[in-house]
């Protein structure tokens, strides 16, 4: 099938990259000349693992094409994809700017039947707003040409979205239209062979369904960091609690740890979203206040620690923190909402120096950071052990999981870890003579590591 996805960031650069691997046409265009530019070089400028490979194989196959001109996606296209970024307002609602224009662009440019679907994450009834410009476009130029248009929400997670397109645990379609749900069930086949995995419902619905996961799995995270935060103050163990908890399969093991908090470019964003599209509805959105509310406060957590022990120590100024970890998540160099700029902004403006390293994340750490004199971004991990007082851990790459401990010992000038990610046992690290704090663990408890 012949596709024009539009936008090649994050969703659009994956969904292209995937489609084409099945064998489909997929044009991909993108108002940034330099991007189409290099990606037609087949280079990428995301960090995603194993997608790069599948650009350049696809492209060099001739079933991926970039450009930045509309219309030679639009020509030959049955589906047109909207993968444009939706970013948050000031008051927490989305801007949908991006995708009004690309609905205008369509209704200007079309000459044939479409589909038009949407992927961004938009409010409900933002299909019908993208069919009414697409309707206004085509009466401005005194045509009628037929077109629908769908919701089907990505459920990819940074880091692994390919996997997770490739084997999604479901393909969501909003449509009405019985004809249009047959055609993006032929597109879906190769991902979701089983027909139980493609789930079919009102274009709201499936706008609503995408918020809905989101802050149904931030609330899961909120949720146990809340209860790591109680079990810290009653001398219980998180660790035993969560496997205690979600052993019930009504709760389950996955996506209950805690730390400091989500990150990234959708759980915070599409929270606040939904906030805001409750409270414009006349609904007092409680839960999701809450949940939203207690990320802020956690995201705080390892700076009250770092300033309490620093409290009878002098206090945290002239201090210097070695951080391992800047990204939101593992396997990214994405900084959005990361829990550890929180900590850099916080302990840097009480006047603590911080030194850091991250796998991937370095690069886009120290561009915005530049204007901050007190941290520097370290391109090696043991590096920025050099001179510090004592070390945080902020994000769960691999590599910070097994460390040399002895190394750390003998580097630091006090010897302590605050770990936000609970990546350590206590007694372990008590046979290297390491001070360790941790969330919602009891420091003497015994620990698994
Ligand atoms: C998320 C959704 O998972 C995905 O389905 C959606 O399409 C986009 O948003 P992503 O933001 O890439 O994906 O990251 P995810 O792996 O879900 O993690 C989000 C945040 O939650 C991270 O900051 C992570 O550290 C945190 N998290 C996750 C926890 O604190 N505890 C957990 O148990 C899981």
């Amino acid at each position: 099938m012949n596709l024009c996805i539009v936008g090649t960031g994050y969703v659009g650069l994956v969904t292209a990259a995937c489609f084409a691997e099945m064998g489909n046409n997929v044009v991909c265009v993108d108002v940034n000349q330099e991007i189409v530019e290099a990606l037609n070089r087949g280079s990428i400028h995301i960090f995603e693992p194993g997608l790069e490979e599948i650009v350049q194989r696809n492209a060099e196959q001739g079933r991926l094409r970039f450009t930045t001109d509309l219309n030679e996606g639009l020509e030959s296209s049955l589906f047109v994809m909207i993968c444009v970024g939706t970013p948050s307002k000031p008051d927490g609602s989305c801007d949908l700017c991006y995708v009004h224009q690309v609905a205008r662009d369509v209704g200007k440019n079309m000459t044939d039947y479409k589909v038009v679907v949407n992927k961004s994450t938009v409010p409900v009834g933002t299909a019908d707003k993208v069919r009414a410009l697409i309707l206004e476009e085509q009466e401005a130029r005194g045509v009628n040409i037929e077109f629908d248009v769908v919701s089907n929400p990505e459920f990819l997670k940074e880091g692994d979205a390919i996997n997770d397109f490739m084997k999604p645990d479901r393909v969501v379609v909003g449509t009405d239209n019985v004809r249009v749900a047959e055609l993006l069930k032929a597109l879906y086949a190769p991902f979701a062979r089983s027909r139980d995995k493609m789930i079919v419902m009102g274009v709201r619905s499936s706008e609503m369904t995408k918020y809905a996961a989101n802050c149904m799995l931030a609330t899961k995270i909120s949720f146990i960091n809340e209860i790591a935060n109680i079990c810290e103050r009653v001398g219980a163990d998180v660790n035993d609690v969560r496997q205690g908890i979600g052993s019930d399969q009504r709760i389950g093991r996955h996506f209950i740890y805690p730390g400091l908090g989500y990150g990234g470019s959708c759980f915070p964003k599409d929270v606040r979203a939904l906030i805001d599209t409750a409270v414009s509805n006349g609904y007092e959105p409680s839960v999701l206040k809450a949940v939203d509310g207690l990320n802020m406060r956690q995201k705080r957590l390892l700076v009250d620690k770092i300033t309490a022990y620093f409290a009878d120590r002098g206090g945290i100024e002239g201090k210097t923190l070695a951080l391992w970890g800047i990204a939101f998540k593992p396997n990214t160099d994405d900084i959005r909402e990361a829990p550890a700029l929180e900590l850099i902004a916080e302990l840097t403006a009480a006047g603590m120096r911080v030194q850091a390293f991250d796998p991937a994340a370095g690069d886009k750490a120290k561009e915005a950071l530049t204007e901050n004199s007190l941290v520097s971004i370290h391109p090696a991990q043991y590096d920025v052990l050099e001179g510090a007082d004592v070390l945080a851990v902020a994000t769960e790459w691999n590599q910070f999981r097994n460390p040399d401990f002895g190394r750390i010992k003998k580097t630091l000038k006090q010897p302590v870890i605050f770990d936000g990610r609970n990546l350590y046992g206590a007694e372990f690290l008590r046979r290297y003579e390491l001070e360790y704090h941790c969330i919602g663990r009891v420091a003497n408890a015994s620990q698994v590591g």
